[in-house]
């Protein structure tokens, strides 16, 4: 793009301050702002200034009453038909693994991806380890590979390429793992107005996990899907070890059931926790998220006592591959989130100012709910499947993540004969770690200790594949 478009497009956006250092700027600089503009969504910015206009004068309609969505529970029966399905569609090389890992993991506050956070209780093993080694478990129960897509950001996508690369690519085939970098969009101050943070440089920040979508398919990876024969894929978010990855009776039932896109849901810790709910309104699906729900909302309760929006999502996803596709070409809602935003100024000076100046935008991805044909709600036991990374203490944070971690493993034991000492509280006395490699399900770790002769439970317990 050349100097005279790049003026041409941003005077027809009301935009030309973008160029206002041009002067002062060196060669390298010039350029690289020639192609921030270049690659700018024209489409989106006018979306972006609709909606801050939108919200200014307060003309979105009001909602109609949410309703609780209802939520299946799997009995034993429909549990061994369900997984039989899913089993099948596994063993016939149909079904993929998308992790979204571009999130900035601010509230923990560690440097590099969250992914490469060590949370393995004995041996520090990091996020991704334990997701990567459940991807290889099921390729290898599944008796192919299973393709595992990964979405990074720009500023963690190298960092974690590389600790893939550091870690063997935790033995999965490089053929298999497919990175690729969600969207950017620019920040706009109150009058609608692109930030620049630097005289010749856009402020930027990620798109939100809804990018993923657009981002799938302009970096090939739904191209890949396609090539590859995939026809469901399970969706989920880094920040949780205790995930049970494309968990063939949960695929066997979206499957059975026919439908778009199925959620996992468990009941919420209390009317607090900030998880978004499952409703539906109007005769469609949606996620409200928490900060949407009225305190009497949150704190309702139906006639058994229980909270009536008491199921939430913890993003645990699975969707068709061509509802995926049909989704990569919509415009989902920008979410506006107004923020810090470091400055630059009109005499080239650039400062973060104390209160909120700009509003970011972000796509999430449970937009998607209301476009799909039906959507299938599974509970699931959150103390076996739910405990996230998200703070740096308290609830949420690497230790109850750890605690919980132990505590899932210490069942699994229990199950296949082996009793652990617990502490006061009931959590194991020693730290656990399994190998999700070693085994991937309470059944395989019986038939693994099998034999196997007796643990020393008086030590740290790690079963791994030598
Ligand atoms: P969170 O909403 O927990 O955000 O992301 P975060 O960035 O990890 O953490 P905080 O809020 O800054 O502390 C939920 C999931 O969505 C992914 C994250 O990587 C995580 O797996 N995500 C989030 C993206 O991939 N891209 C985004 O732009 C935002």
């Amino acid at each position: 793009m050349t100097l005279e478009q790049a003026r041409k497009q941003l005077e027809a956006e009301n935009q030309a301050h973008v160029l206002r250092h041009w002067e002062r700027l060196d060669a390298a600089t010039r350029t690289a702002l020639l192609e921030q503009i270049a690659a700018l969504d024209l489409a989106g910015i006018g979306r972006m200034r609709a909606q801050l206009t939108d919200q200014g004068r307060g003309t979105a309609p009001t909602p109609t009453e949410p309703l609780p969505a209802p939520v299946v529970r799997l009995d034993d029966d429909l549990y061994r038909r369900a997984r039989a399905r899913g089993e099948q569609a596994l063993r016939a090389g149909e079904v993929a693994v998308l992790l979204v890992a571009g999130g900035q993991g601010s509230r923990l506050g560690f440097e590099g991806p969250k992914g490469a956070y060590p949370i393995g209780p004995v041996s520090d093993a990091v996020l991704f380890y334990f997701h990567a080694r459940k991807v290889l478990a099921l390729s290898r129960s599944s008796g192919r590979p299973v393709p595992f897509y990964i979405m990074t950001s720009g500023s963690n996508d190298a960092a974690t390429r590389a600790c893939f690369a550091a870690h063997g690519w935790f033995g999965l085939d490089p053929a298999d793992v497919f990175f690729f970098k969600q969207g950017m969009w620019p920040a706009m101050d109150a009058d609608g107005r692109l930030i620049l943070d630097a005289p010749g440089h856009l402020f930027m920040s990620p798109d939100g996990h809804g990018g993923t979508l657009s981002a799938l398919r302009a970096s090939g990876g739904l191209d890949d899907m396609r090539r590859r024969g995939i026809r469901t894929v399970f969706y989920f978010q880094v920040d949780n070890p205790l995930v049970e990855v494309a968990d063939p009776a949960f695929v066997g039932l979206h499957l059975l059931r026919g439908v778009d896109l199925s959620i996992k849901v468990c009941a919420k810790r209390d009317p607090q926790e900030g998880l978004g709910v499952v409703v539906q309104r109007g005769g469609r699906s949606e996620i409200v998220e928490y900060t949407e729900l009225t305190e009497e909302q949150k704190n309702r309760r139906g006639a058994d006592g229980e909270l009536v929006f008491r199921y939430g999502s913890v993003a645990i996803h699975l969707f068709q591959f061509d509802f995926l596709a049909r989704m990569a070409e919509v415009a989902l809602p920008l979410h506006v989130a107004h923020k810090k935003i470091p400055v630059c100024a009109d005499d080239g000076t650039v400062a973060t100012p104390a209160a909120p100046n700009g509003y970011k935008f972000e796509k999430f991805i449970f937009d998607v709910l209301p476009y799909a044909n039906e959507v299938l709600n599974l509970m699931f036991d959150r103390r076996e499947e739910f405990s996230p990374v998200k703070n740096a203490a308290g609830a949420d944070s690497p230790d109850s993540c750890r605690r919980d971690l132990a505590a899932k493993w210490a069942r699994w034991l229990a199950a296949a004969g082996v009793d652990v000492a617990r502490d006061g509280e009931g959590f194991p006395a020693v730290p656990i770690e399994i190998d999700p490699a070693y085994a991937r399900t309470p059944e395989e770790l019986s038939e693994r200790l099998d034999g196997a002769g007796s643990l020393d439970t008086g030590r740290p317990i790690h079963l791994k594949l030598s």
